[in-house]
């Protein structure tokens, strides 16, 4: 039996916990959680009937698979404050961004993997980015997708590609959101129609949207093709989001980047 500790269950790893028990990936007596206040970890006991600790130290001991899911910033002060209890027995899978698979070997012991998943789990959708140290064994890789892929699909990617490739996955929902949210309120601004009402029709829309994509074989050219014909009302829209988005899309990697960096450096300033 692989026990799976949880250290932090904040949006994430409650997620991770609620999607781990529903897909039957562990069951709720081989989980162990530990969360700094401890509400937030009772009410995630209430709901799944997973395992709490009195302390993250406890959760290492009893666990063979660490999920640590606290954030960027906090993750060294975890670690350290671990110490020998995290051995390399122990796979360590963190989920924090801008912290690197050098950063964790260097703050512990145990075998470790990044995984950086996205709030479209909740639908058994989306992507989660993951990459391995070099400690990680075939097997930890097997867990570790096993475990991804029941509630995304999982994506082995190289280290460096981690900051554009969430802004792809783990970001975009939000970026996807906003876009929505944003062509809702220019309909309302065009016609005086109610808000919620164009927030409907794009939703729909959307989810509509998203079942084309994932019919087998259709990718983003074939919808567009589908709609927007040569010399037709839908093109000229088309048209206008070709000459002004790409914009918008440098600059949103640009900022992205400068904040990855600006996370990276105060991680390290934490560094004596
Ligand atoms: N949210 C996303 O969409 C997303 C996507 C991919 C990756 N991530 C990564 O997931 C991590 C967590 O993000 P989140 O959105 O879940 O943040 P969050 O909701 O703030 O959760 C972080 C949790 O960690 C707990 N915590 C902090 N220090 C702790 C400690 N020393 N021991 C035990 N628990 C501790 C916090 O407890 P308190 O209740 O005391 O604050 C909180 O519940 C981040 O590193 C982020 O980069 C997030």
């Amino acid at each position: 039996m692989t026990t799976f500790g949880v250290i932090g269950t904040g949006s994430m790893g409650s997620m991770l916990v609620r999607k781990m028990v529903e897909s039957g990936q562990a069951g709720a007596h081989e989980i162990i959680v530990y969360n700094r206040s401890a509400e937030k970890a009772l009410r995630l006991v209430g709901a799944t009937g997973v395992r709490i600790a009195p302390s993250a130290r406890d959760v290492a001991e009893q666990s063979d698979v660490l999920l640590l899911c606290v954030r960027p910033l906090e993750v060294r002060g975890v670690l350290l404050d671990l110490g020998g209890a995290l051995t390399p027995e122990h796979l360590l899978v963190s989920v924090a961004s801008d912290v690197t698979l050098g950063d964790l070997s260097a703050w512990s012991k145990a075998r470790s993997a990044r995984a950086i998943p996205a709030v479209t789990s909740e639908c058994g959708g989306g992507v989660t980015l993951v990459a391995f140290g070099a400690a990680a064994s075939d097997a930890d890789r097997e867990l570790v997708l096993s475990l991804f892929g029941a509630m995304s699909s999982p994506v082995e990617i190289a280290e460096e590609h981690f900051e554009v490739m969430t802004a792809l996955t783990s970001c975009a929902p939000a970026f996807i959101a906003a876009l929505m949210q944003e062509f809702a309120a220019a309909a309302v601004r065009r016609s005086g129609i109610a808000l919620p009402v164009a927030e409907h029709l794009v939703r729909e829309t959307l989810t509509g949207t998203a079942c084309l994509l994932a019919a087998s074989g259709t990718g983003f050219e074939e919808v567009i093709a589908r709609v927007a014909t040569e010399g037709g009302i839908t093109r000229v829209g088309v048209d206008v989001i070709r000459q002004r988005v790409p914009g918008v899309f440098d600059e949103i990697l640009a900022k992205t980047d400068a904040r990855h960096d600006l996370v990276k450096a105060k991680i390290r300033e934490t560094v004596p």
